[in-house]
């Protein structure tokens, strides 16, 4: 897409003053949070720029799926070569992502999601085989279209579902 540009925000850098997702505690991680998690090493945050104006942000951390995570951790890791051997498996989890209020519903979410699966398959320095996130009761939908799915039924009733892509299907 023209005017589009694609940004890793470190702790000193620039961030859109105009940039509002409409949901504050994210706002705040875009604003504040996001550079101590930078500070610290625990989650860098990307913005998605277009013609100069922020318009949607994503962080992301290594993580991993554990057997505490899945209803059935055995048939889980049977899907790798090897399974048996894995006690948690390789995965990059999508801390925070949010789109700006303005620009909701217009598919600019799933043009991030499809980005970030192929940088993880094609562009990553370590092996990671799942994107993984925490998801908001209120985005599961938009997570079920983009082919994430639940890994367990124990968090049906949460304010947050963890959830899963398994990477292999792209690469
Ligand atoms: C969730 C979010 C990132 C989606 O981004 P988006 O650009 O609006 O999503 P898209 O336009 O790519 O939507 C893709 C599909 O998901 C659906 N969808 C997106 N958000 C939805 C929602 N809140 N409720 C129901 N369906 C939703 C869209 O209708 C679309 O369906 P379609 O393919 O049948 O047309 C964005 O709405 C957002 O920032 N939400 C607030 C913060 C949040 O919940 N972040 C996730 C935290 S884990």
């Amino acid at each position: 897409m023209d005017g589009l540009e694609f940004t890793r925000l470190g702790l000193n850098d620039y961030r859109d003053e105009e940039f509002d997702c409409g949901n504050e505690d994210l706002n705040e991680f875009f604003f504040k949070d996001s550079k101590d998690n930078c500070k610290e090493l625990l989650a860098i945050t990307y913005a998605w720029i277009l013609d100069g104006k922020t318009i949607a942000f994503f962080s992301v951390s290594n993580d991993s799926i554990t057997t505490q995570d899945v209803d059935n951790f055995n048939k889980f890791r049977k899907r790798l070569p090897w399974g048996k051997r894995y006690k948690t498996m390789p995965s990059v989890k999508i801390g925070r992502f949010a789109v700006h209020k303005d620009f909701k519903k217009m598919k600019h979410g799933s043009t991030i999601m499809d980005f970030i699966k192929i940088w993880f398959v094609k562009g990553n320095k370590t092996g990671c085989r799942f994107i993984i996130v925490d998801a908001l009761k209120e985005s599961l939908p938009f997570y079920e279209k983009n082919g994430f799915s639940f890994l367990s039924n124990k968090d049906e009733k949460d304010l947050t579902r963890l959830m899963y892509f398994d990477l292999k299907v792209i690469n």
